[in-house]
């Protein structure tokens, strides 16, 4: 029986910072209300695109897992912010690593991509179709932000985070998971006038921007997350006092700490990282395990939950088991991309723009 371990991790935050007092400066809004109601205090603004910071996360996770691009079959860039649709993301990801050997798609499924991700390299592997596997979760959601926006600027930020899989015959890696799809409700979340549903002569595009009735999703996020997290350790034969740590999607910290309480788990068992990235969409998750990991909250063999809520509407919750590796086998340091601009100046074209309409 072949299992996919998670073998190495990475991640990359850009360094440019926009923090709730930053949007403060230019729309009607409170660092109280922002913390009070989302607890986000800052979120990250790239000064490069999705595929370059997917290619940096990859890059560490593939050094901490001991290993080179080449020795990689597949390469999944969950994405709902492409460089480009045509050719996707992956292939870009791949050329940025230096290799040519390992097939390469974008999935895109919002802030679920991730799961989704991590289930369909975990099948691929389990089959024996791939032995390695590079599954990134990479967003440049600040390109999509209308700054005028008050009730969804605050929410978004830029990063990207990665997991080596490997083939393993022990029993470890995602055991479990559920995903699904509220598709009756897709219209409540959604970036629209973008792709073939546009009238491309009529009507060309204008200010992208992501619509969403926020308390709405909240509460099928919170049911969403709460059930899937439910079928997936019954399914397990899991019970609440058998769950190390707790890796949610990063949207709202009250829809994790909801999910939290329902699981009993303490502050430290749960991973939290919302108040440094914002909602990152499908890095949310790459990232909070990557970062779980570096601060040594992960023991071999832990049982680990994760879950996650977004546009499609998608859903989904899985369990790891995690295997032996919770150290680097190459302590890899980053090269830092140098950005001489902050935040505010990365984005002074788009929020004028914004502003004027
Ligand atoms: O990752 C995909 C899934 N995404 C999510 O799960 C996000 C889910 N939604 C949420 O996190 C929350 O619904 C929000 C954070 C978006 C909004 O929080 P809320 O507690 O549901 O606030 P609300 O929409 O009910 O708005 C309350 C008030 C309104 O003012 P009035 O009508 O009471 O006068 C809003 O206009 O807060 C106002 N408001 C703001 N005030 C200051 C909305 N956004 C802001 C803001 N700053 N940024």
């Amino acid at each position: 029986m072949q299992y996919a371990d998670i073998t190495g991790w990475g991640k990359y935050t850009p360094p440019a910072k926009l923090s709730n007092d930053d949007l403060a400066t230019f729309i009607d809004t409170s660092d109280e209300w922002i913390s009070s109601r989302t607890g986000i205090k800052e979120r990250r603004i790239s000064h490069i695109n999705t595929a370059h910071m997917a290619a940096l996360a990859g890059q560490q996770a593939l050094a901490r897992a001991g290993i080179v691009a080449d020795d990689i079959d597949l390469i999944i860039v969950a994405t709902c912010t492409p460089d480009t649709l045509v050719p996707n993301t992956a292939s870009k990801v791949q050329q940025l690593l230096g290799t040519n050997n390992s097939a390469c798609f974008d999935l895109s499924s919002a802030c679920t991509g991730f799961l989704y991700a991590l289930q369909n390299a975990t099948a691929q592997i389990r089959t024996g179709m791939v032995k390695k596997a590079l599954v990134i979760g990479a967003e440049r959601m600040s390109w999509f932000v209308n700054w005028s926006l008050r009730d969804t600027a605050v929410l978004f930020g830029d990063g990207a985070g990665a997991m080596v899989l490997e083939a393993t015959d022990k029993e470890c890696g995602l055991l479990e998971a559920k995903l699904g799809c509220d598709s009756k409700s897709r219209e409540i979340l959604s970036i629209s006038n973008f792709g073939t549903d546009m009238d491309r002569y009529e009507n060309p595009p204008g200010a992208l921007q992501i619509d969403f009735l926020g308390q709405d999703i909240f509460k099928r996020a919170v049911r969403g997350m709460g059930k899937a997290t439910e079928t997936v350790m019954a399914n397990a034969n899991l019970s609440v006092s058998d769950v190390d740590l707790l890796v949610p999607h990063q949207a709202n910290l009250r829809i994790i700490e909801t999910l939290q309480h329902k699981l009993k788990l303490s502050d430290e068992q749960c991973m939290v990282n919302i108040q440094h990235y914002g909602n990152t969409s499908a890095a949310t998750v790459p990232i909070a395990l990557c970062e779980a990991l570096e601060q040594d909250k992960i023991k071999a063999g832990d049982n680990i939950m994760s879950a996650a809520f977004g546009a499609g509407l998608t859903w989904g919750a899985g369990y790891i088991k995690w295997g032996e590796r919770v150290t680097a086998v190459n302590d890899y340091t980053q090269q830092e991309q140098q950005c001489e601009q902050s935040a505010k100046e990365l984005l002074s074209v788009a929020i004028n723009h914004c502003l004027q309409k």
